[in-house]
């Protein structure tokens, strides 16, 4: 097995900037490894000031396989720089099949891994330590810290750790599937972190809904309530739920869907930055074909930082963080115009933009932005809101004019009051597209255009008129250069 930790990722990146220069689909400014395969993104932290991505890292193919822990860091959340692989596989120890997902956590000073080790069709937890700011790793020589599943758990899936305090004890949240049937999340604790007592499940899905197991468990207070958020491998997708927290189990109150858009988003972590805030990156998994993200040498990206905060009935309100305005370059502004049909604008195009656009729904059954179109429109996705269902949707069925993309899901997303906007705050880079609407519901997607020319950007407005208030533009460079 080659050793990893010997390895310069930065001097990777430099070296492999060429084989990209001409990849029209591969993002400049979203985090992203210097190449190959990326999925989750782990023990994420703020530490000394400096926030430290981990991620689940196969540098060898664009493809899942044998998973090791990437590593960079950033001062601004923007831009980073790769630091040698954190984790990697012992060969005859529990993690020999991989280092899956997993959480960084400060105990009493000493940087602290918890993550899945996988051996054969065993997974449990282990755990690693850094004596050097987080740089390099040693792996604790009593791993697994908890040798056996529970016995309710299938006992093959068993992954992925919540971690947090109560006190002098830590509790730790593991996602697994139920014998019966049914996703749920098994709580622990422990006086230490390496000698854990099983409790019982912290939340129990339905069967009926998640057959499967719950991956990827973030668990944290938000206001006077808690979230629990999983990605269901039944559903596919993450599900956040607001709820109570009491007699350590969790009862949820409030269902919501995270992404409304087009199937990419998968594994979100969240973790609270020096600032307090509740701060979320997120896997945005390809959309193309195996062979086609293989032979393109890259695969997954990560989403921009996502503050996570709450309104006043409770629901979960997704915006970018503040830090990300930074990126912005030159700037284009349009004032308020009807609009009815579709218009593309004819002095704005770009695959690297940050956009902002409010609309007024007047007398318009729907409406929104048409991003990476063509000049003729054949090609085009729409970034849309439908007045009547109150449903949004990412529409990438045209993004490619060769093959139809997935559409966002038939569901009400947001309801607008009589004489509210609607406002879109839109990050597109490349073949990631990514929106906070209303500082509210979070969107994305990817897409990845057959023509060079799909740039064009415009407005639409279907069943009357709609009014556009304004529209805010700006270029963005890629983090790298
Ligand atoms: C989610 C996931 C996790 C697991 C990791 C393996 O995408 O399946 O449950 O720890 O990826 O790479």
């Amino acid at each position: 097995m080659e050793v990893y930790s010997q390895w310069s990722a930065n001097e990777e990146r430099a070296t492999l900037k060429g084989k990209f220069a001409n990849d029209r689909h591969r993002p400049v400014y979203h985090f992203i490894p210097p190449h190959n395969w990326m999925n989750d993104p782990n023990g994420l932290i703020q530490w000394q000031g400096l926030y430290h991505m981990f991620y689940q890292y196969n540098p060898l193919v664009a493809d899942g396989g044998v998973i090791l822990w990437g590593h960079a860091v950033s001062s601004d959340m923007l831009h980073w720089t790769d630091l040698p692989v954190a984790l990697e596989p012992t060969p005859g120890t529990a993690d020999a099949g991989g280092c899956w997902s997993g959480i960084t956590l400060d105990n009493g000073g000493v940087p602290t891994i918890i993550y899945t080790g996988k051996n054969g069709r065993s997974e449990l937890p282990c755990v690693a330590t850094s004596q050097d700011n987080l740089v390099t790793w040693q792996k604790y020589e009593g791993n697994p810290v908890i040798a056996t599943p529970p016995a309710e758990s299938v006992g093959t899936d068993f992954r992925d750790h919540t971690v947090w305090r109560e006190g002098d004890t830590w509790y730790m949240g593991i996602g697994t599937g139920l014998k019966g049937g049914g996703g749920a999340v098994m709580l622990f604790s422990s006086p230490d972190l390496y000698h854990w007592t099983y409790l019982h499940p912290l939340y129990q899905g339905d069967a009926g809904v998640d057959r499967e197991v719950y991956e990827c468990p973030s668990f944290f207070p938000l206001g006077d309530k808690h979230v629990l958020i999983f990605s269901s491998t039944t559903r596919s997708y993450p599900v956040a739920y607001i709820g109570t927290y009491a007699d350590h189990k969790f009862t949820p109150e409030i269902e919501e869907r995270m992404d409304y858009g087009s199937n990419s988003f998968y594994a979100p972590q969240t973790f609270e930055d020096e600032k307090g805030r509740r701060v979320m990156w997120s896997w945005l998994r390809e959309t193309r074909s195996r062979e086609e993200h293989r032979a393109a040498n890259w695969a997954g990206v990560m989403t921009m930082p996502i503050l996570i905060t709450h309104n006043e009935a409770g629901e979960i309100c997704y915006s970018f963080a503040p830090e990300t305005e930074a990126l912005r370059g030159a700037n284009l502004e349009f004032g308020e115009q009807t609009v009815s049909g579709d218009t593309l604008l004819d002095t704005l195009q770009g695959d690297s933009l940050e956009l902002k656009a409010e609309f007024q729904p007047g007398s318009a059954t729907g409406f929104g932005l048409i991003l990476r179109s063509s000049p003729d429109g054949s090609e085009q996705t729409r970034l849309g809101y439908d007045v009547n269902t109150g449903r949004l949707y990412l529409d990438v069925t045209r993004s490619n004019s060769e093959k139809a993309g997935e559409v966002s899901p038939e569901v009400p997303a947001y309801i607008l009051e009589p004489g509210q906007s609607l406002r879109f705050h839109v990050y597109l880079d490349r073949s990631v597209i990514e929106v906070s609407v209303n500082d509210r519901i979070y969107m994305s997607g990817r897409v990845y255009p057959s023509r060079p020319d799909s740039l064009g950007v415009g407005v639409f407005a279907t069943g009357g008129e709609a009014t556009l208030k304004k529209l805010e533009a700006w270029q963005i460079g890629s983090i790298w250069e």
